[in-house]
């Protein structure tokens, strides 16, 4: 009797350490900032719990026993032999079977929550390909490589991929969504209610090739007004300008890889880049005029930069650009002729 009542003790205490020594959301996740983050955390604390004390039971039963029933000096007789236990079956079985269906009715529970939508929700189109994130907001036209969302309003993100598999991921919005290639048959949905201001990251969360670990982009969690200025900042610019083009640009993600101050990344610098003589992988050179641009936009292999990766460029911007938006951004590059 005195064994099961000191083992109970050294179970309950292990259980309450370990959770609250480092199992518990606060040491293990990032600040939760989404509506949808508090259903999922107590998913995750009910785990935790759970998960502390089988963790003990079994860890304090092996260690109590090794300690307390261990050979003595002397004593060369064997330790009671008896086979099966009826009850004790019983009980494994019918435990473990109860927790399971718990686990799941809890799940459930927080799926529904997490999917549930606000009567006030609005659409962003996401467009994700490698290795960039363009953002479209329907009701205005705006479009973005930075998510801006207002806070305590629910979003819908309808997102969809040009090439292959990607996935959406904040971590301080806890979810979580794959996006798919295909066309409006594949299109998939996440909602998302920001609560809290800030800046985050989306992470691509689905393995997508080469540059797969630089496909980010900002999320701006902003009050209701800052986010109507920033819509209307978003929207109109004179078509054929060098401003228009500098929009484009930055909502496709062309920065990402093309530096406008003459640093190389990804790909070659735009700095200097109209006018000048382009060093090719076949040892030839080509003038860099308007028409090389538009070729190097739509059709990225045709003519390749000595020294840069061809992988690298996406090959679909001649299908999600149009013809005016791409001159936009050929009179953006030659806006920055050295
Ligand atoms: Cu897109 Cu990883």
């Amino acid at each position: 009797m005195i064994h099961i009542v000191i083992v109970s003790i050294l179970v309950i205490l292990s259980t309450l350490g370990i959770y609250y020594g480092f199992l518990n959301n606060e040491t293990l996740l990032p600040e939760a900032a989404s509506a949808q983050a508090g259903p999922i955390d107590e998913l995750f604390n009910i785990h935790w719990i759970i998960m502390a004390f089988f963790y003990s039971l079994i860890m304090v039963f092996i260690l109590y026993s090794v300690v307390v029933f261990r050979k003595r000096k002397g004593d060369e007789s064997d330790g009671a032999y008896f086979k099966g236990n009826t009850r004790l079956e019983i009980v494994w079985t019918i435990v473990p079977l109860g927790i399971v269906l718990f686990l799941a009715l809890q799940g459930g529970k927080a799926l529904a929550e997490v999917e549930r939508r606000a009567s006030d929700a609005f659409d962003v189109n996401v467009y994700a390909s490698q290795w960039s994130w363009r953002f479209e907001y329907p009701a205005t036209g705006a479009v973005s490589s930075e998510l801006a969302l207002p806070v305590n309003r629910q979003v819908l993100l309808k997102m969809s991929s040009s090439d292959v598999i990607h996935s959406f991921w904040v971590p301080e919005f806890r979810v979580k969504q794959d996006i798919l290639p295909g066309g409006e048959a594949f299109v998939r949905y996440l909602r998302i209610t920001p609560t809290e201001e800030g800046f985050y990251k989306i992470l691509c969360a689905e393995l997508c090739g080469t540059y797969h670990n630089e496909m980010r982009a900002d999320v701006i969690v902003m009050s209701e007004e800052n986010f109507e200025t920033w819509l209307e900042s978003q929207s109109g610019c004179d078509l054929g300008s060098a401003e228009c083009g500098q929009r484009w640009a930055s909502a496709n993600g062309c920065q990402g890889c093309h530096s406008v101050d003459g640093t190389t990344r990804v790909g070659p610098t735009w700095l200097g880049l109209y006018n000048s003589e382009v060093p090719l992988e076949d040892g030839s050179t080509v003038f860099a005029d308007e028409d090389y641009l538009f070729e190097s936009i739509t059709n990225p292999t045709a003519k390749i930069h000595e020294g840069f990766n061809p992988d690298a460029m996406p090959k679909t911007f001649s299908e999600l650009l149009t013809e005016e938006q791409i001159n936009d951004i050929i009179e953006f590059i030659k806006s920055l002729e050295k």
